[in-house]
Protein backbone atom coordinates (compact mmCIF):
# COMPACT_ATOMS: atom_id res chain seq x y z
CA UNK A 1 0.00 0.00 0.00
CA UNK A 2 1.15 3.57 -0.31
CA UNK A 3 0.22 5.04 2.77
CA UNK A 4 -2.67 6.66 0.92
CA UNK A 5 -5.80 5.73 2.67
CA UNK A 6 -8.67 5.11 0.01
CA UNK A 7 -12.47 5.75 -0.70
CA UNK A 8 -15.07 2.99 -1.43
CA UNK A 9 -18.43 4.90 -1.61
CA UNK A 10 -20.96 1.62 -1.88
CA UNK A 11 -23.88 2.66 -4.06
CA UNK A 12 -26.08 0.61 -1.95
CA UNK A 13 -28.45 3.19 -0.62
CA UNK A 14 -27.58 5.46 -4.57
CA UNK A 15 -30.69 6.86 -6.29
CA UNK A 16 -31.70 3.82 -8.57
CA UNK A 17 -33.89 6.19 -10.54
CA UNK A 18 -30.60 8.20 -11.41
CA UNK A 19 -27.50 5.71 -11.25
CA UNK A 20 -25.72 7.62 -13.71
CA UNK A 21 -25.94 11.07 -11.89
CA UNK A 22 -25.25 9.24 -8.75
CA UNK A 23 -21.68 7.87 -10.06
CA UNK A 24 -20.67 11.18 -11.19
CA UNK A 25 -21.67 12.70 -8.12
CA UNK A 26 -18.77 10.67 -5.90
CA UNK A 27 -16.40 10.10 -8.64
CA UNK A 28 -14.58 12.52 -8.11
CA UNK A 29 -14.00 11.51 -4.58
CA UNK A 30 -13.51 8.13 -5.06
CA UNK A 31 -10.90 5.42 -5.19
CA UNK A 32 -13.28 2.49 -5.89
CA UNK A 33 -16.61 2.23 -6.41
CA UNK A 34 -18.08 -0.81 -4.03
CA UNK A 35 -20.76 -2.74 -5.20
CA UNK A 36 -23.15 -5.21 -3.09
CA UNK A 37 -23.95 -8.67 -4.62
CA UNK A 38 -26.53 -10.02 -2.65
CA UNK A 39 -28.10 -13.29 -3.02
CA UNK A 40 -31.17 -13.50 -0.77
CA UNK A 41 -29.84 -16.98 0.43
CA UNK A 42 -25.78 -16.06 1.50
CA UNK A 43 -27.47 -12.55 2.97
CA UNK A 44 -30.97 -11.98 3.99
CA UNK A 45 -31.34 -9.31 0.86
CA UNK A 46 -31.09 -9.47 -2.65
CA UNK A 47 -29.79 -6.69 -4.72
CA UNK A 48 -28.32 -6.31 -8.05
CA UNK A 49 -25.55 -8.70 -10.38
CA UNK A 50 -23.34 -8.28 -13.27
CA UNK A 51 -25.81 -6.34 -15.08
CA UNK A 52 -24.87 -3.32 -13.02
CA UNK A 53 -21.69 -3.54 -12.80
CA UNK A 54 -21.51 -3.03 -16.58
CA UNK A 55 -23.45 -0.19 -16.07
CA UNK A 56 -21.40 1.51 -13.91
CA UNK A 57 -18.32 0.25 -15.85
CA UNK A 58 -20.17 2.27 -18.88
CA UNK A 59 -20.33 5.71 -17.04
CA UNK A 60 -16.73 5.58 -14.81
CA UNK A 61 -13.29 4.91 -15.02
CA UNK A 62 -13.23 4.54 -11.29
CA UNK A 63 -12.35 1.33 -10.45
CA UNK A 64 -15.17 -1.60 -9.17
CA UNK A 65 -14.71 -2.91 -5.98
CA UNK A 66 -17.26 -5.76 -6.11
CA UNK A 67 -18.16 -7.59 -2.89
CA UNK A 68 -19.54 -10.91 -3.25
CA UNK A 69 -22.35 -11.55 -0.14
CA UNK A 70 -23.56 -14.83 -2.10
CA UNK A 71 -23.04 -18.61 -2.29
CA UNK A 72 -21.38 -20.51 -4.53
CA UNK A 73 -19.39 -17.49 -5.82
CA UNK A 74 -16.64 -19.97 -8.23
CA UNK A 75 -20.07 -19.95 -10.47
CA UNK A 76 -20.28 -16.52 -10.65
CA UNK A 77 -16.21 -14.96 -10.86
CA UNK A 78 -15.96 -15.26 -14.14
CA UNK A 79 -19.30 -13.39 -15.24
CA UNK A 80 -18.63 -9.87 -12.56
CA UNK A 81 -14.90 -10.15 -14.33
CA UNK A 82 -16.51 -10.06 -18.00
CA UNK A 83 -18.90 -7.31 -16.32
CA UNK A 84 -15.93 -5.03 -15.18
CA UNK A 85 -14.88 -5.94 -12.06
CA UNK A 86 -11.73 -4.94 -11.28
CA UNK A 87 -11.33 -6.03 -7.67
CA UNK A 88 -13.65 -8.97 -6.12
CA UNK A 89 -14.23 -9.77 -2.16
CA UNK A 90 -16.22 -12.76 -1.55
CA UNK A 91 -16.76 -14.48 2.09
CA UNK A 92 -14.51 -17.29 3.43
CA UNK A 93 -17.92 -19.59 4.48
CA UNK A 94 -19.54 -18.99 0.91
CA UNK A 95 -17.27 -21.48 -0.75
CA UNK A 96 -15.52 -25.22 0.24
CA UNK A 97 -12.47 -24.08 -1.84
CA UNK A 98 -11.57 -20.48 -1.28
CA UNK A 99 -8.13 -20.83 -2.63
CA UNK A 100 -9.23 -22.19 -5.88
CA UNK A 101 -12.14 -19.17 -6.14
CA UNK A 102 -9.00 -16.46 -5.51
CA UNK A 103 -6.56 -18.01 -8.30
CA UNK A 104 -9.58 -18.22 -10.73
CA UNK A 105 -10.41 -14.57 -9.80
CA UNK A 106 -6.57 -13.62 -10.03
CA UNK A 107 -6.20 -16.01 -13.71
CA UNK A 108 -8.90 -13.66 -14.54
CA UNK A 109 -7.28 -10.53 -14.21
CA UNK A 110 -9.35 -9.01 -11.26
CA UNK A 111 -7.78 -8.20 -7.91
CA UNK A 112 -8.89 -11.19 -5.37
CA UNK A 113 -10.32 -10.16 -1.77
CA UNK A 114 -11.59 -12.13 1.48
CA UNK A 115 -14.65 -10.86 3.18
CA UNK A 116 -15.14 -11.64 7.08
CA UNK A 117 -18.45 -10.91 8.66
CA UNK A 118 -18.29 -10.43 12.54
CA UNK A 119 -19.52 -14.25 13.40
CA UNK A 120 -16.23 -15.36 11.82
CA UNK A 121 -13.67 -16.07 13.72
CA UNK A 122 -10.28 -14.68 12.18
CA UNK A 123 -8.64 -17.75 11.63
CA UNK A 124 -10.86 -18.93 8.98
CA UNK A 125 -8.65 -16.06 7.16
CA UNK A 126 -5.11 -17.15 7.61
CA UNK A 127 -4.66 -19.82 4.87
CA UNK A 128 -5.46 -17.72 2.65
CA UNK A 129 -3.69 -14.57 3.72
CA UNK A 130 -0.69 -15.34 1.19
CA UNK A 131 -3.00 -15.35 -1.89
CA UNK A 132 -5.13 -12.61 -1.83
CA UNK A 133 -4.71 -8.61 -2.61
CA UNK A 134 -6.97 -7.55 0.15
CA UNK A 135 -8.88 -8.71 3.24
CA UNK A 136 -12.58 -6.73 3.61
CA UNK A 137 -13.31 -6.69 7.47
CA UNK A 138 -17.16 -5.92 7.98
CA UNK A 139 -18.31 -4.19 11.01
CA UNK A 140 -21.82 -4.74 10.24
CA UNK A 141 -23.94 -8.38 9.67
CA UNK A 142 -24.03 -7.96 5.86
CA UNK A 143 -26.84 -7.48 4.37
CA UNK A 144 -27.80 -3.78 4.51
CA UNK A 145 -26.80 -0.05 4.61
CA UNK A 146 -27.41 2.32 7.13
CA UNK A 147 -26.18 -0.46 10.27
CA UNK A 148 -24.38 1.15 13.69
CA UNK A 149 -20.17 0.48 13.06
CA UNK A 150 -19.37 -2.42 16.01
CA UNK A 151 -16.15 -0.87 17.20
CA UNK A 152 -15.07 -4.39 18.84
CA UNK A 153 -14.67 -5.23 14.91
CA UNK A 154 -11.69 -2.65 14.30
CA UNK A 155 -9.44 -4.54 16.26
CA UNK A 156 -9.33 -7.08 13.42
CA UNK A 157 -7.58 -4.66 11.44
CA UNK A 158 -4.08 -4.65 13.26
CA UNK A 159 -4.93 -8.43 14.05
CA UNK A 160 -5.18 -9.38 10.02
CA UNK A 161 -2.46 -7.34 9.15
CA UNK A 162 -0.29 -9.10 12.24
CA UNK A 163 -1.20 -12.79 10.61
CA UNK A 164 -0.36 -11.70 7.34
CA UNK A 165 2.96 -10.30 8.40
CA UNK A 166 3.60 -13.92 10.44
CA UNK A 167 3.84 -15.51 6.83
CA UNK A 168 5.63 -12.96 4.95
CA UNK A 169 2.89 -11.53 3.25
CA UNK A 170 0.82 -8.00 3.46
CA UNK A 171 -2.57 -7.45 2.58
CA UNK A 172 -4.48 -3.98 1.86
CA UNK A 173 -7.38 -4.06 4.69
CA UNK A 174 -11.01 -2.44 3.49
CA UNK A 175 -13.23 -1.62 6.24
CA UNK A 176 -16.69 -2.16 5.39
CA UNK A 177 -20.24 -1.38 7.49
CA UNK A 178 -21.30 1.63 9.46
CA UNK A 179 -18.38 4.34 8.48
CA UNK A 180 -19.39 7.79 9.48
CA UNK A 181 -17.89 10.89 9.97
CA UNK A 182 -18.07 10.56 13.04
CA UNK A 183 -15.94 7.18 13.48
CA UNK A 184 -14.08 7.78 10.81
CA UNK A 185 -10.71 8.58 13.10
CA UNK A 186 -11.21 5.26 15.03
CA UNK A 187 -11.31 3.69 11.97
CA UNK A 188 -8.04 5.29 10.45
CA UNK A 189 -6.49 4.41 13.71
CA UNK A 190 -7.18 0.71 13.76
CA UNK A 191 -4.74 0.96 10.67
CA UNK A 192 -7.47 1.07 7.79
CA UNK A 193 -6.06 1.31 4.24
CA UNK A 194 -9.94 1.54 2.80
CA UNK A 195 -13.41 2.55 4.11
CA UNK A 196 -16.43 1.71 2.31
CA UNK A 197 -19.30 4.45 3.10
CA UNK A 198 -22.72 4.23 1.79
CA UNK A 199 -25.45 5.84 3.61
CA UNK A 200 -23.62 8.44 5.10
CA UNK A 201 -22.76 9.70 1.44
CA UNK A 202 -26.25 8.39 -0.17
CA UNK A 203 -28.28 9.46 2.86
CA UNK A 204 -27.09 13.04 2.15
CA UNK A 205 -29.42 15.35 0.40
CA UNK A 206 -26.07 16.26 -1.54
CA UNK A 207 -24.40 13.09 -2.79
CA UNK A 208 -21.45 14.70 -4.04
CA UNK A 209 -21.00 17.40 -1.36
CA UNK A 210 -21.16 14.66 1.28
CA UNK A 211 -18.91 12.32 -0.34
CA UNK A 212 -16.31 15.19 -0.78
CA UNK A 213 -16.52 16.30 2.64
CA UNK A 214 -15.82 12.09 3.61
CA UNK A 215 -12.99 12.84 1.12
CA UNK A 216 -11.30 15.43 2.66
CA UNK A 217 -11.77 14.43 6.06
CA UNK A 218 -10.46 11.28 5.55
CA UNK A 219 -7.08 12.91 3.60
CA UNK A 220 -7.22 15.50 7.02
CA UNK A 221 -7.17 12.49 9.72
CA UNK A 222 -4.96 10.29 7.85
CA UNK A 223 -1.97 13.74 7.23
CA UNK A 224 -2.80 14.92 10.65
CA UNK A 225 -3.31 18.47 8.98
C1 LIG B 1 -23.46 -4.31 3.91
C2 LIG B 1 -22.54 -3.87 2.78
C3 LIG B 1 -21.89 -2.53 3.02
C4 LIG B 1 -22.90 -1.39 3.20
C5 LIG B 1 -22.17 -0.12 3.60
O1 LIG B 1 -23.76 -5.67 3.77
O2 LIG B 1 -21.52 -4.82 2.56
O3 LIG B 1 -21.01 -2.23 1.93
O4 LIG B 1 -23.56 -1.17 1.99
O5 LIG B 1 -23.15 0.87 3.79
P1 LIG B 1 -23.14 1.73 5.15
O6 LIG B 1 -21.93 2.64 5.02
O7 LIG B 1 -24.44 2.49 5.10
O8 LIG B 1 -23.03 0.78 6.29
ZN1 LIG C 1 -19.97 -4.16 1.14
Amino acid sequence: MDGKVRLAPSILNADFTDLGGAIKAIEPYSDYIHLDVMDGHFVPNITFGPMVVETVKRVTEVPIDCHLMIYNPPEWVETFAEAGADRISFHVRSCRDAESVIRAIRTLGVSPGLAISPEVPLFELKPFLGMVDFVLVMCVYPGFGGQKLMPEMLNRVGAVKRDAAEIGASVEVEVDGGVKAENLQQVLEAGTDTVVVGSSIFGSDDVAAAAADVKSLLNKLHTGV
